[in-house]
């Protein structure tokens, strides 16, 4: 009749650290998803929404050829790079004819990945490789954010007739030229999603 006290009873405190440390454990885990969903009030700040996207002027010089990219997906000092070889850019003359290039320049220094406007498109300047990349599709931010996609470009893009470049943000994100990126509106043409959402 030897009462041993029960499993329960010998080990009662240290399950309850155990439980009190998984918990902490798990508050660290998940508390910073749950408070920055409920305080980044501000969508720019917690989402790829370029900010003073759709410039008209901009769009009309250089939203001819392919969509006026946001000014957010470039540093500065990329932007003053490509806009004074605009005379030869990527082999086109894309000098502008109505508008002041410096004008043009004021909007894109102002609204740059590392301007004050660039909000979640900071992330754009991570580990940046070169001093003044001219191509987005070069960013090493760029390319992770893209992975999956660049594996299998040679069906998801360059054979994909709706597709064709990278570059053509505006085939995958509807609303680039709004500046508009975020992976919930993404659309990739005539692909499966469950290819290359994660
Ligand atoms: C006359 C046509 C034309 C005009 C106008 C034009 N571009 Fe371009 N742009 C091109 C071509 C062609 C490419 C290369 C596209 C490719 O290789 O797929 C390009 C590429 C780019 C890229 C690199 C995109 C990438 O691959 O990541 C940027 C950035 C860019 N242009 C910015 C501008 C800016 C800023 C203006 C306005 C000052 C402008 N473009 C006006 C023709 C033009
Ligand atoms: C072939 C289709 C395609 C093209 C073209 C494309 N993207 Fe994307 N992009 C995607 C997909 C798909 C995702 C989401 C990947 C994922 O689920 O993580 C994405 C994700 C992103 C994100 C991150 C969104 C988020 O919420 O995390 C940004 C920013 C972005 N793209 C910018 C661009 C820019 C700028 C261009 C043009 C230079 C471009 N993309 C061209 C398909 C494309």
């Amino acid at each position: 009749m030897s009462a041993s006290p029960s499993f329960l009873q010998r080990y009662k405190w240290p399950a309850i650290i155990l439980m009190i440390l998984l918990g902490v454990f798990l508050l660290m885990l998940f508390a910073p998803r749950f408070l920055g969903d409920m305080f980044q009030l501000d969508p720019k700040e917690s989402r790829y929404l370029a900010a003073n996207a759709g410039n008209p002027d901009y769009i009309y010089e250089c939203g001819a050829c392919h969509i006026a990219y946001p000014a957010q997906v470039l540093p500065k000092r990329s932007w003053h790079k490509l806009t004074n070889n605009l005379h030869d850019h990527f082999g086109e003359d894309a000098t502008t004819d109505k508008i002041p290039v410096e004008q043009i320049q004021a909007y894109l220094n102002a609204n740059a990945s590392d301007s004050e406007n660039a909000g979640k498109f900071r992330d754009f300047m991570k580990q940046i490789q070169s001093p003044a990349p001219v191509r987005v599709t070069e960013l090493r931010f760029w390319r992770l954010k893209h992975d999956r996609i660049i594996q299998k470009e040679d069906t998801m893009v360059l054979n994909n007739p709706d597709v064709e470049s990278f570059s053509r943000c505006n085939a995958c994100h509807e609303k680039a030229e709004q500046g508009e990126f975020d992976k919930q509106t993404v659309d990739i043409p005539n692909i499966d999603r469950a290819e290359y959402t994660r």
